[in-house]
């Protein structure tokens, strides 16, 4: 039986903390009584999160995509913390953009973050993970992955695909270790993605085809996120965890 006592003081690493998404599962990580590293680029907001959050979150302002940042950015946080835990790849941008439209630029840059970042901040902290027999990694999909994106672009479509392949491959691996890999597919959370970058008449249309009839709240994909993080999760690992109202049923 998992021992749910150790379901407290873990060390989680959340990328996009300053975001909608990652602060909601900052958030529910302090809650729980877990230590949380905040990962964003934008330092700004960073810094006002983790003023709010305490000195049991810690702010790391750098790019995911970048691989000596990255680095730098975990040898702070062995430095500071030890190793992590818990790791979940939310930091994301998204594009609308669909194939005739999608610059190379912008295919290159969206898969960088979305999977670039992932992959690089799971080289740093696997290891350690798999020599201490407990891990959980839980990376950030989307619906888009399984509907070929309703009003999500290619790019950010395909890094969505390529991010759900990525946690299966991990999952494989590692399970015999303690690890689990899992996915959590989100559909139109209540947040900038879909407030700001969808037209009235998307959002519309949108909200027509949720049988719940509503957008997602953040904390609803953060309980999912701490939920796929705990000691009683243990067996679950390759799963990526619908999240959208009825949407898309598979
Ligand atoms: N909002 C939705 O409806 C929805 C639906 C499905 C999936 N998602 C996914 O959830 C995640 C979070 O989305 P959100 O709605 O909270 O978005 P958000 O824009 O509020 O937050 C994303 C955060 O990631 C950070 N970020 C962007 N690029 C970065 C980089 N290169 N390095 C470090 N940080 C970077 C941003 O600064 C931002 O704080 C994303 O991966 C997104 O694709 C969101």
């Amino acid at each position: 039986m998992p021992d749910q006592s150790k379901n407290k003081n873990r060390l989680a690493f959340v990328t996009g903390a300053a975001g909608a998404l990652g602060a909601a599962t900052a958030r529910a990580f302090l809650a729980q009584g877990h230590r949380v590293v905040l990962a964003d680029s934008n330092a700004a907001a960073l810094d006002a999160l983790a003023t709010e959050l305490g000195t049991n979150a810690f702010p790391l302002a750098f790019d995911v995509s970048d691989e000596a940042q990255v680095k730098a950015a975990c040898d702070a946080t062995r430095q500071h913390w030890g190793s992590v835990d818990i790791l979940v790849n939310n930091a994301g941008i998204l594009s609308n953009n669909k194939i005739a439209e999608t610059t190379p630029e912008e295919w290159r840059r969206i898969l960088a973050v979305n999977l670039d970042g992932p992959f690089l901040l799971c080289r740093q902290w696997v290891p350690a993970m798999r020599e201490r027999r407990w891990g959980r990694i839980i990376n950030m999909c989307s619906v888009a992955m399984k509907t070929g994106g309703l009003t999500a672009g290619t790019a950010y479509t395909t890094s969505k695909g390529a991010l759900g392949a990525f946690t299966f491959s991990l999952a494989r691996e590692l399970a015999p270790f303690g690890v689990t890999a899992n996915g959590v597919a989100p559909a139109y959370v209540r947040t900038k993605m879909v407030t700001e970058q969808l037209s009235e008449e998307q959002r519309q249309q949108t909200l027509r085809g949720i049988p719940v009839g509503r957008f997602s709240e953040p904390e609803e994909v953060a309980h999912a996120v701490a939920f796929l993080a705990s000691e009683l999760a243990g067996f679950i690992t390759g799963e990526i965890l619908d999240i959208n109202g009825g949407l898309h049923l598979d």
